[in-house]
């Protein structure tokens, strides 16, 4: 038997895995309540997933990370409650069914927005009710930052910024606290956090909106990086920035691809993954969690994006960019059949 990775890390965070309900069960839910000590909805906390029509919730799916959760004295992240994908379109059509986005009509416009954001306290409350005396982390808002400058805050001009503006963010935090009572911890979560443009800008947008008393209590960094990007000493400004505005900093969706950015996609099989680039995913694994050690009174969490590399969404990515549409990826510390690489023995030695 491996000793468990949550242990080795008790002192400084929790170690957490994203999960689709049938991962509870069998071999992967034993390696989850060995290894874990936190877990996280890979899919069926999304909105699609929640609420696929108005005033219909569907929480079955959701229940039974819930009620693992519970059982085995797990924490438990929530994710996510707004984000520009996996959300249905009815949030965004008017009363008549018509699309709310390009209204031109400034009074129309104005019930639009007005109907939206009712729509969304709505949401947010239901769920927020039923789960906050589980939950330990709420992923409030995701992916707000834009990649590019699009305006001059960097905010990405998904549906609700079209329609709401920037008061999408606000009311989602708002109301968040509102349901979840003070003691809640609620998150702002992105990708390329570390990255200099973007977290500029999420700084800027976090800083304004505390100084407006929006209740932000932490930034949700997602970690999916490269086996030689983003630089560690770009993590590190990142995660002392937010520090420093009084925020907490999660590790919220990690996994370390073997590919760079398009992903090649190159190896079809775990199998035919080259030794070396495992053992140069090993070594990145150990930078970070050295980071992440040192600066352990600032992360409160690790979560890992999977279990073990017999599923991550980065299968996906890696076949849609590779010129044959096959490709294998392999992000993890467990191997296809729950068996730890040489990342794991980096983790746990000292
Ligand atoms: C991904 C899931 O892993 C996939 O199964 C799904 O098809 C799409 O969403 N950023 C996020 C996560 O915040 O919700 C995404 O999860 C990965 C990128």
């Amino acid at each position: 038997h491996v000793a468990p990775l949550k242990n080795k890390y008790k002192e400084s965070f929790s170690i957490g895995a994203a999960v689709e309900p049938f991962q509870l069960e069998g071999k992967s839910g034993e390696v989850l309540k060995r290894h874990y000590s936190s877990i996280v909805a890979e899919n069926v906390m999304k909105p699609i997933s929640i609420q696929p029509e108005e005033g219909e919730f569907n929480f079955e799916e959701a229940d039974k990370i819930v009620e693992f959760a519970r059982e085995h004295d797990m924490d438990l992240r929530f994710h996510t409650l707004t984000w520009h994908s996996q959300v249905p379109d009815w949030f965004f059509q008017d009363e008549d069914g018509n699309s709310m986005l390009n209204e031109e009509d400034p009074q129309k416009r104005e019930e639009n927005k007005e109907l939206l954001l009712e729509r969304l306290e709505n949401h947010i409350k239901t769920v927020v009710t039923r789960y906050k005396d589980d939950v330990d982390a709420w992923d409030v808002v995701n992916e707000a930052i834009a990649d590019g400058q699009p305006n001059e805050r960097g905010l990405r001009e998904n549906q609700w910024y079209q329609i709401a503006g920037v008061d999408y963010i606000k009311t989602a935090f708002e109301t968040a606290r509102k349901y979840a009572g003070e003691d809640a911890m609620l998150y702002i979560n992105d990708y390329n956090t570390e990255v200099e443009s973007k977290r500029t800008n999420l700084y800027n947008l976090v800083k304004d909106l505390l100084d407006e008393g929006v209740p932000i209590d932490g930034v949700g960094h997602q970690s999916h990086i490269q086996l030689g990007w983003p630089s560690i000493d770009d993590m590190r400004t990142s995660y002392n920035m937010f520090a420093d505005l009084g925020l907490d900093n999660q590790i919220t969706e990690l996994d370390v691809s073997i590919y760079g950015w398009p992903p090649s996609g190159e190896y079809n099989t775990y199998d035919e993954i080259p030794e070396e680039v495992l053992e140069q995913q090993a070594d990145r694994y150990n930078d970070l969690f050295n980071l992440y050690e040192e600066l352990d009174d600032k992360i409160s969490n690790v979560t890992f994006w999977g279990i073990a590399d017999n599923h991550t969404w980065l299968d996906n990515r890696a076949a849609n960019y590779s010129d044959d549409g096959k490709g294998k990826d392999a992000p993890f510390v467990f191997d296809p059949d729950y068996k730890v690489k040489r990342a794991y023995w980096e983790l746990i030695t000292d």
